[in-house]
């Protein structure tokens, strides 16, 4: 009697705190680390994060929501699978403590606990864990949270790093993945494989950049192989992918390929290096005629990265070595209305997810009428475009 009273409050109370689309909270915590090197045919490999035996490991708590995700049932036919509607536990990105944790998360993929770029969930947890993080010859590198039941695994991904070991093999993917003219930023940039794809008039010869984005040196194929062997150690886990800038635009094309839900802080437009990855594209959606891919990106409008318009001579991008020309993206965006609602000025200084974390997703905002987090929507009406011209700023893939 007493137990079924208790359940009924219990169901009561639940019902009033998930009244919005059931929510229900999952509790993570980092468990793995892997960093891997970018030698020829290497495995992925994870490593338990070592814990001091008197701290207990920190927890995130998150939101996650039903979620419908088109999943192929096979990989093994990689151009033109099957695929089905699998209904699963993804993140509730209408909740903004959810995004903002899954930010600290991706902004954590950079460091390691105890580092002072390492977002503690409560300020408590700040212990200093020695390990030869800083491998120079390491380019694909973050994190595993798990729940304790293992139901639930989120892998965030590093993203682009512009001082530090890994720079360089970062700004080759970069420019692999989001110039539309294969990254001819300037002559001292010497990747040649990127450059000899150069066909005149600002066009790229597609087939010769598809070739390079294939190679062992791409991230994109070391997270396939980290996500597979993720899916064999946790086969009952949902896993999300969740990563900043060029992190985050991994785990959107790594989601998008195998079906898992994405959340991207921050990063350039990877709906043209998805065709030119060809990789497999979901089924297109009946309203939009775009592919319903299970990735929401988050970003703001005073950061010129995402929009693709950090691009031109004298542009910070450019004279950093960078070509991010691209604008469109997968899935859905959340945009916050910075420019307009808090006055900033575009800068890729509003570009770290230090600052998105602690200034645009933890500031007490209406930041659209009635919502907290912006509404989700497609972006409808970017066009791809493989064509453009370095020299002329905002001049991307945009209609
Ligand atoms: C995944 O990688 C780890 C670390 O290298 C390895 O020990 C494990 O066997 C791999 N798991 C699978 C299922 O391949
Ligand atoms: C979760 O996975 C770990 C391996 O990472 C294992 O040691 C543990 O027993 C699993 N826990 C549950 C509840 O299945
Ligand atoms: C598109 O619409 C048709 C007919 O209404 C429906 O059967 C199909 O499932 C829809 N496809 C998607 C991907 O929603």
């Amino acid at each position: 009697m007493i137990s079924v009273l208790v359940f009924t409050l219990f169901s009561v109370i639940h019902l009033i705190v998930s009244a919005r689309s059931h929510s229900v909270p999952i509790s993570v915590a980092p468990v793995h680390y892997y960093n891997h090197h970018l030698s020829a045919q290497a495995q992925a490999h994870f490593h338990p994060i070592p814990s001091l035996s008197d701290t207990p490991l920190p927890s995130w708590t998150l939101k996650a929501v039903p979620t419908t995700v088109y999943r192929p049932i096979t990989l093994d036919n990689f151009q033109d699978p099957l695929w089905n509607p699998i209904e699963l536990l993804g993140p509730d990105v209408e909740d903004s403590h959810t995004l903002s944790q899954l930010a600290r998360i991706s902004g954590n993929a950079y460091a390691l606990p105890g580092q002072k770029n390492w977002y503690d969930i409560d300020d408590a947890w700040n212990v200093g864990f020695p390990i030869g993080w800083e491998d120079p010859t390491v380019g694909f590198r973050g994190h595993v949270f798990l729940s304790s039941d293992n139901n639930t695994a989120i892998l965030s991904i590093k993203g682009t790093t512009l001082q530090g070991p890994t720079s360089k093999k970062d700004k080759f993917n970069d420019n692999l993945l989001f110039s539309c003219c294969c990254a001819r930023v300037d002559f001292s940039w010497a990747f040649s494989t990127v450059c000899d794809c150069f066909s005149g008039h600002w066009t790229c010869d597609n087939t010769c950049l598809s070739k390079a984005l294939i190679e062992d040196s791409l991230f994109y194929s070391v997270g396939l192989n980290l996500v597979s062997n993720l899916t064999l150690m946790y086969p009952d886990a949902n896993i999300w992918l969740v990563g900043h800038s060029l992190g985050g635009a991994l785990a959107s094309l790594l989601g998008t390929t195998f079906g898992f839900p994405a959340v991207a802080f921050e990063s350039p437009g990877e709906r043209l290096a998805a065709q030119r990855l060809h990789l497999p594209i979901p089924p297109l959606s009946n309203v939009s005629g775009l592919p319903i891919a299970p990735v929401t990106h988050v970003y703001h409008n005073a950061d010129p990265i995402p929009q693709g318009t950090c691009t031109g001579f004298g542009s910070p991008c450019a004279s950093g070595g960078y070509a991010l020309e691209t604008r469109c993206h997968l899935g859905k965006s959340i945009i916050y209305d910075t420019v307009g609602k808090l006055g900033w000025h575009v800068s890729v200084k509003t570009h770290p997810i230090k600052e998105v974390i602690l200034h645009v997703l933890e500031r007490d905002q209406e930041w659209e009428e009635g919502r907290e987090v912006p509404l989700a929507v497609e972006e409808v009406d970017c066009t791809v475009r493989t064509q453009c011209d370095p020299n002329l700023p905002a001049l991307t893939d945009s209609a």
